[in-house]
């Protein structure tokens, strides 16, 4: 009946025998607009790309040609603006049309950077958030490249000047990683085929002259023989400090280059993962322990998550070596940083020249925190303050995972559903200080949130439509201590009478899940279930729905016949959340219970009392047809 659905089953067994717990790829709860509320922002333009930037009680999204300002308030956007209309006002030119490609904050906290691209250059402005004029940039006057959208690009306050990087993807001679303003630096042609996916700043050593950029890309195979359409992931490393070489050799290009492989799979089980989709970081106090959380996907549209330290891959840069170099290394080490880049010895710039890469790569030792069927196509993630950290992951469908990551595994805690018909979800952001997609390494966003989880926030955007998640919505979790336990959601705990925002003190077990923490703390709620008396027709169908919340639980409806008191049949549902009452009769009276069982926990749901109605028919099969509908919607996103 449904084929997608069996297929993916099937998968799911054939990619993942050795699973232990079948319900590691099932979110265990789903959420959808009867359950939590999504405030939204429609759209006028339909836009096919959509960069996020979190400013001080309001979101800005930039979409293809006009920026938004909203607070989710009112369904309109506060302000929006074709921030380079004026650009094309004495242009005689009819296809003068800029599509914005880049937004960052500013330097100027009442200013936003923004980035617009005609095909053939770009334009950079400071744009007043309060009125989005823009002001063209001065050290960004002129960038003669196409910075297309998809290119990742950060804006680096340094001491004296702003300092804007971008990549380029491709095979042409300027593909690569560029720096513009004051000093400008771009790449060496390395005579491959290069697609950038994400450009991260290491965060502040202790030494800044050691600051470093990594960047993280695919690139087609070297090896020109053969198999040439294969991609493997990399990733680069520049010195921040690197102003080029002297006349003589590499002249405005990286002195500090070095790149290495990266590695996503699981040998033992014969996957490997080498299509890079999206790089997201969570910032750490040490920047060795900042990690860069990876989302890969393969051939057969398995995903894959990977995660990284900055440390570990510092050390690979550090240590390894290099591919191709018997000699000995000569010194400084190619790749260290130096005050002026310069006066570097010729023999070491000679070196770097080759595209130096390292024998040793980037996660060797790693597996994959998460292998699964889900065709996720972004990820944001969160750490929860001594909590734990959370992956919020975008389905290709419109829908949301989040996951807990507890002891290297994953565990789906719910799948949020905004949009009621498919969507494609085009960017997220969400609302924290120690995270962003794009990580902007500017002061504010290094700080660390000492807030448990007050208030968090996801956004995301269609190509119509801006919607905001609170990911703190612990009311669904219901009235029992067990039921809130069981969520493992880090952002929710017990107090004593609801399961809230969590704090210090209230009740969670994120890493298991074990319900009997409610009970060594006296938090038990002895929620009696009152028994609804329904009436049915003799001779026709009935349905009872059991108002199920867990994906991840069995259900079982008892029947304690003939008012004996005691369950006299065990029904066996094939639909666990609905039982069907083929035929009543006399013998089908009685109290039906539906209970349900997870994790050692049991309750009951509901309680009926089903009496034999000889009066009128009508109702219940209106009831009959209704039920069958609802069968029909709890089964679908199964
Ligand atoms: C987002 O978080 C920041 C703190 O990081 C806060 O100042 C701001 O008000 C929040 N914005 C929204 C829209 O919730
Ligand atoms: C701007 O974006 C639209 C829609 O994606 C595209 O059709 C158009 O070619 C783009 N224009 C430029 C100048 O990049
Ligand atoms: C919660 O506990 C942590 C450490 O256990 C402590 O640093 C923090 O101040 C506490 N927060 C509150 C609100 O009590
Ligand atoms: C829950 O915790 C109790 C007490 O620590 C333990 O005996 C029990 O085995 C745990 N249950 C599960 C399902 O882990
Ligand atoms: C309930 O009543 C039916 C007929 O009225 C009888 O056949 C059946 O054995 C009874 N069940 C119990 C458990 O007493």
């Amino acid at each position: 009946m449904y084929p997608h659905l069996l297929f993916g089953v099937f998968l799911a067994h054939f990619i993942f025998p050795m699973e232990a717990s079948a319900h590691i790829h099932r979110p265990r709860v789903t959420l959808t607009e009867k359950d939590v509320k999504f405030p939204r922002v429609f759209l006028k333009e339909s836009n096919t790309h959509m960069k996020f930037l979190q400013g001080h009680n309001t979101v800005y999204a930039a979409g293809n040609t006009q920026v938004y300002q909203t607070d989710f308030y009112s369904p309109h956007p506060q302000r929006q603006s074709f921030v380079f209309r004026e650009e094309c006002i004495h242009s005689t030119s009819t296809d003068c049309q800029y599509n914005i490609t880049v937004l960052h904050k500013s330097k100027n906290a009442n200013q936003l950077f923004l980035c617009g691209t005609n095909g053939e250059h770009t334009l950079c402005c400071n744009v007043e958030s309060t009125d989005f004029k823009c002001t063209r940039s001065k050290d960004f006057r002129k960038i003669d490249q196409h910075i297309n959208e998809n290119e990742p690009t950060l804006l680096i306050d340094h001491s004296e000047a702003e300092e804007f990087y971008a990549t380029q993807s491709g095979s042409e001679i300027t593909a690569g990683i560029r720096r513009f303003g004051k000093n400008q630096v771009w790449s060496e042609n390395s005579g491959t085929e290069q697609k950038y996916i994400g450009l991260v700043a290491s965060g502040k050593r202790e030494e800044s002259l050691q600051d470093r950029l990594y960047a993280f890309y695919i690139e087609k195979n070297r090896d020109q023989s053969g198999k040439s359409d294969t991609w493997f992931p990399r990733v680069a490393q520049i010195c921040m400090a690197d102003r080029g070489g002297p006349k003589t050799v590499l002249q405005f290009k990286w002195t500090s280059k070095l790149s290495a492989r990266l590695f996503c799979g699981d040998p033992e089980r014969k996957l490997y993962f080498t299509d890079l989709v999206e790089v997201t970081t969570v910032v750490a106090d040490r920047w060795q322990d900042t990690r860069v959380y990876t989302l890969f996907k393969n051939a057969w549209g398995t995903r894959a998550v990977c995660v990284y330290s900055m440390g570990d891959i510092n050390h690979v840069f550090k240590t390894s070596n290099f591919q191709g170099i018997t000699e000995p290394i000569p010194k400084p080490r190619p790749g260290e940083c130096v005050a002026d880049s310069t006066l570097l010895p010729t023999e070491v710039l000679m070196k770097v020249k080759t595209n130096l890469e390292m024998e040793e790569w980037v996660g060797n030792n790693n597996r994959p925190l998460w292998v699964t069927h889900h065709h996720y196509n972004h990820i944001i993630v969160d750490s929860v303050q001594g909590k734990g950290n959370v992956l919020l992951l975008s389905l290709e469908n419109g829908r949301i995972h989040k996951v807990l990551e507890s002891n290297g595994q994953a565990f789906i805690i719910a799948e949020i559903q905004p949009f009621n018909n498919k969507a494609s979800i085009l960017s997220m952001l969400l609302n924290s200080s120690t995270v962003s997609q794009e990580t902007q390494p500017t002061p504010t966003h290094l700080q660390c949130d000492s807030t448990v989880a007050a208030s968090k926030k996801l956004y995301v955007g269609t190509s119509r439509e801006l919607v905001q998640i609170d990911l703190v919505s612990c009311m669904q979790y219901k009235d029992r201590c067990e039921d809130c336990v069981q969520a493992r959601d880090p952002y929710c705990g017990w107090d004593g009478h609801q399961c809230t925002t969590a704090t210090n003190n209230t009740i969670q077990d994120v890493d298991n899940g074990n319900h009997t923490i409610c009970k060594s703390n006296q938090a038990t709620s002895s929620k009696v279930v009152s028994s609804n008396l329904v009436r049915v027709p003799q001779s026709s169908k009935y349905f009872l729905q059991c108002p199920a919340r867990s994906n991840h639980a069995e259900y079982n409806w008892g029947h304690r016949c003939n008012n004996t008191g005691t369950i006299c049949t065990f029904i066996e549902s094939e639909h666990q959340y609905v039982l069907l009452i083929e035929k009543m009769e006399t013998e089908q009276e009685g109290t039906y219970t539906c209970v349900s069982e997870e994790g050692g926990y049991t309750k009951t749901l509901a309680m009926f009392t089903v009496k034999l109605d000889s009066g009128a028919t009508g109702l219940a099969s209106y009831y009959t047809a209704w039920f069958w509908v609802v069968l029909t919607l709890v089964l679908v996103p199964l």
